[in-house]
């Protein structure tokens, strides 16, 4: 049976980039013959102007009963108003929330480095193609205690602690060495294991499960502020990093600018997997909302349309079909097409809607 899609356009550009996904729904059904159940809903701002909140719990269960979800961006200053506990960035969190959704990817890939190596060596980032794998639900930004109390002498403390179980490092390390696994079979942990005792037992246990499940995938080990260098310094050292929450926040930033546009940087979050052997998943750009520029056709819809081929790739088994789409940016940009975010001297201007034509047609 047909594997089931639930699109979550949300707000500001979401839509505008989503309408090129669905360009090239129709054209791998007409020419791939692959198709899907695709069911569609609102999230973020605009399901608070028609039902009064971010998400409604048949849309939460309908992720659930998706064997992916594709999502564009929430948010935008129509709804700053509406209190904290309505914001419209409360549908992604709930949905991460809820389906369990442990294991940021981001890939730092660089297509074109024309486009990309605009900050930075061209020679130091071609052919650039490394993954961070960045554990989400856990770590100092959740761990107990926490809070901000005050002390006898009136003055006041602010605790976070990073707490990261077995089981919490486990399950992020097998995404990550299963993923080498279809990449360059490399993986590369990184904490502070010097300084933190958390770190520590992040290194007992990967360097234990890949001796226990994978011995064929190259493990090493790195600091984290080492890996900040080393991925200014020389990035294609790296297959696949995997880290906690915190390290993988600033280090998936970091990575993202070696790429240049936040217009073209996909990203995946995944869950367990469950009896059935599904596991959930959700799909997006990096981007936000983009209202500086939405509702004038000026968005890059390059980060929708990668977003959507890592889809195809990690849910749907469709590498072939990833890989097409991947190669159909790639030529695109080679052809000189640039929406204004990626623009540079002698190179086409083009809209949301030009480019993903572009991408569809090649
Ligand atoms: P943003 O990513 O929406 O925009 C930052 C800058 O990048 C803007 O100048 C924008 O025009 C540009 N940009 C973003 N996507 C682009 C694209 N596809 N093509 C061309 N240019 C692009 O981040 P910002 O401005 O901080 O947030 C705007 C809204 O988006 C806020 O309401 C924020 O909460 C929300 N947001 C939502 C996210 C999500 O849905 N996962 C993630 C980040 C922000
Ligand atoms: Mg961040």
């Amino acid at each position: 049976s047909n594997k089931k899609l639930l699109v979550l356009p949300g707000d500001g550009v979401g839509p505008e980039v989503m309408r090129e996904v669905g360009r090239l729904v129709g054209w791998l059904q007409r020419r791939r013959g692959v198709s899907f159940d695709i069911t569609e809903e609102l999230v973020g701002g605009a399901s608070i102007d028609a039902h009064g909140v971010p998400i409604r719990p048949q849309v939460v269960q309908a992720a659930r009963d998706a064997d992916a979800v594709l999502f564009g961006a929430v948010g935008g200053p129509q709804w700053d108003h509406v209190g904290f506990e309505r914001r419209p960035e409360l549908a992604i969190l709930t949905l991460r929330r809820e389906l369990g959704l442990f294991a940021n990817l981001r890939p730092a890939v660089v297509l074109d480095p024309l486009v990309d190596a605009s900050t930075l060596k061209a020679d130091v980032v071609r052919g650039l193609d490394i993954m961070i794998v960045r554990e989400t639900v856990g770590g100092i930004y959740f761990g107990e205690p926490r809070g901000v109390e005050t002390l006898p002498d009136g003055s006041r403390r602010g605790v976070n602690t990073e707490v990261y179980t077995t089981h919490e490092i486990e399950r992020v390390a097998r995404v990550a060495f299963e993923l080498a696994r279809r990449r360059n079979n490399a993986v590369c942990s990184v904490e502070k294991s010097n300084v933190m005792e958390s770190g520590l037992l992040w290194r007992e246990v990967v360097t234990e499960l890949q001796r226990r499940e994978y011995p064929d995938v190259k493990l090493s080990h790195m600091l984290a502020d080492n890996c900040a260098m080393q991925l200014v310094r020389n990035p294609r050292q790296f297959d696949v990093i995997v880290t906690g929450n915190l390290f993988g926040d600033l280090l998936s930033d970091l990575a993202s600018m070696l790429t240049g546009s936040l217009g073209m940087l996909p990203s995946a979050t995944l869950g367990a997997v469950d009896a059935f052997g599904r596991r959930p998943a959700l799909y997006e750009p990096i981007h936000g909302s983009a209202p500086d520029i939405a509702g004038r056709g000026l968005a890059n819809p390059l980060a929708q349309i990668l977003s959507f081929a890592m889809l195809l790739r990690y849910s749907f088994e469709l590498e072939g079909e990833a890989l097409l789409i991947e190669e159909a940016c790639r030529h695109v940009l080679a052809s000189g097409l640039r929406t204004a975010d990626i623009m540079s001297p002698g190179m086409a201007r083009v809209g949301t809607s030009v480019m993903g034509e572009a991408v569809q047609r090649e």
